[in-house]
């Protein structure tokens, strides 16, 4: 079944609750989901439960579950471990607003994971981690801009909520100086003035910035490896030169660790790519499957914070004992070092799959990743940065993509731009099965013409 009506109709006959669930949410909410990504037409199947590498809608449709809420989900769905965790927190009291225990276990944790890092500080969500970050560097620099990669995603605050994915070739600008296109109604024009935009894997297009706005920029932000336009790893010798033209021009490096970080190894982004940022960002898998988020410093930023310093950040909910219990957890029983083996070993098997099952139909497309994390591109070569993703066939991607939530496989979030985020919950029978479908899916597409 190779035409869109087709397979959307069969994912409707598939999906009746789902279709009556969000028709009366749709109701009470914009769209009738949560989050806007979450979206997707004629409309998205509701979750009633999961449990390991597997979730089910209330339909009762079975899917093996890649996308783990975002990535969120490491350990794979209602792991025995982190519910124990939980329920023993959640007997105790769930939140006092007062320190305890617990908060000082995972920070030791944390700083044995990223031992270059001085301290880490809490927060609820990737987005307010990223915040606190910029007005680190700021306070610390004294100065207003920062920089930011075309095409990449920090969460929904004013400032980094530019040029994530700019669609309109004639807003963008030249690619080596990209115009920084703001993404939301409500952001202030003058936000752009102070967010500046460069491309990925671009060396000489960040010195140029730099230059041309010299002594006014205070950090750039980037993703160790890039996973907001798909996935896109630095070229290699990229992520040296940036560091070493950040330390030339005095500028402070946050590497936003919110999807890879915790995931690629235990000390993430900054452990796989032996490069020391001055700040960095975690979120999503940290969290173990609840809402939490860290951002930690070098010790040239120990004291910036107040009662110390004079940056401010505060949080009813900064280190809630629950969820540092669920991160404890997971963290310390579950994700040893055997279990980011078999994450690894079922991202390579999956990886390796694919491209048969590519090579074996004639589909134009190429699956980019590391690890647990991948994307699948329908055009002929990895990209190299965002622009170079504007050619992908969304089309076919979407095609491919409908067909196997069809087929019970929830490969990624209902996005082209997403990765599939293989949990420790994910088997090797996960993964056969997941190939054959991805494979019948393929064989459906239009050949490459
Ligand atoms: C790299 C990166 N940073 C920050 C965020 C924002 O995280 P949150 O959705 O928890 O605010 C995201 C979300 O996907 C992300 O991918």
């Amino acid at each position: 079944m190779s035409d869109l009506p087709a397979i959307l109709d069969e994912f409707r006959k598939r999906t009746p609750k789902s279709a009556g669930l969000h028709a009366s949410a749709a109701d009470l909410i914009q769209g009738g989901v949560a989050s806007p990504f979450r979206y997707y037409e004629p409309y998205p199947f509701f979750v009633e439960r999961g449990k390991g590498g597997r979730i089910w809608d209330v339909d009762g449709n079975e899917y093996i579950d890649f996308n783990n809420c975002y990535g969120a989900i490491i350990a794979g769905h209602a792991h025995p471990e982190i519910n124990r965790a939980i329920k023993e927190q959640a007997e105790k009291g769930s939140m006092f607003g007062i320190p305890g225990r617990i908060t000082e276990k995972l920070l030791r944790e944390l700083l044995r994971r990223y031992s270059s890092m001085r301290f880490f500080r809490f927060a609820n969500s990737g987005a307010e981690a990223t915040m606190y970050a910029l007005r680190l560097a700021r306070a610390y620099t004294g100065k207003d801009k920062i920089i930011k990669i075309e095409g990449c995603y920090h969460g929904c605050h004013d400032a980094v909520l530019i040029s994530d994915k700019p669609h309109r070739p004639a807003h963008m600008g030249p690619a080596w100086a990209p115009t920084p296109v703001i993404e939301s109604a409500g952001i202030l024009p003058d936000t752009a003035k102070n967010t500046l935009v460069v491309p990925w894997n671009d060396t000489d297009a960040l010195k140029s910035c730099l230059d041309r706005n010299l002594g006014e920029v205070a950090c750039l932000i980037v993703e160790p490896i890039v996973a907001n336009f798909g996935m896109c790893l630095p070229d290699k010798g990229y992520l040296e030169k940036v560091r070493e033209i950040t330390r030339h021009y005095n500028v402070v490096l946050i590497f936003d660790e919110v999807k890879v970080g915790i995931r690629l190894a235990p000390g993430g982004g900054t452990e796989v790519t032996g490069v020391r940022p001055d700040i960095i960002c975690l979120s999503k898998a940290f969290g173990g499957g609840l809402p939490l988020a860290a951002f930690g410093a070098t010790e040239d930023f120990w004291d910036m914070f107040y009662p110390l310093g004079e940056v401010i950040h505060f949080g009813t909910y900064n280190a809630n004992p629950i969820s540092m219990a669920a991160s404890l957890a997971c963290l310390t029983k579950v994700m040893t070092r055997e279990a980011y083996k078999h994450t690894d070993r079922m991202g390579e098997k999956l990886r390796k799959g694919i491209e048969d099952s590519i090579r074996r139909h004639g589909i134009r497309a190429v699956p980019a990743g590391i690890g647990p994390m991948l994307t699948v591109f329908f055009m002929e070569k990895k990209p190299r940065n965002y622009r170079e993703t504007l050619v992908n066939d969304k089309d076919q991607w979407l095609k491919w993509y409908m067909s196997m939530i069809n087929k019970g496989l929830f490969f990624t979030a209902p996005s082209a731009y997403e990765e599939t985020f293989i949990s420790a919950g994910n088997t090797e029978k996960d993964i056969d099965e997941a190939l054959e479908r991805i494979d019948s899916a393929f064989k459906e597409l239009p050949k490459k013409t």
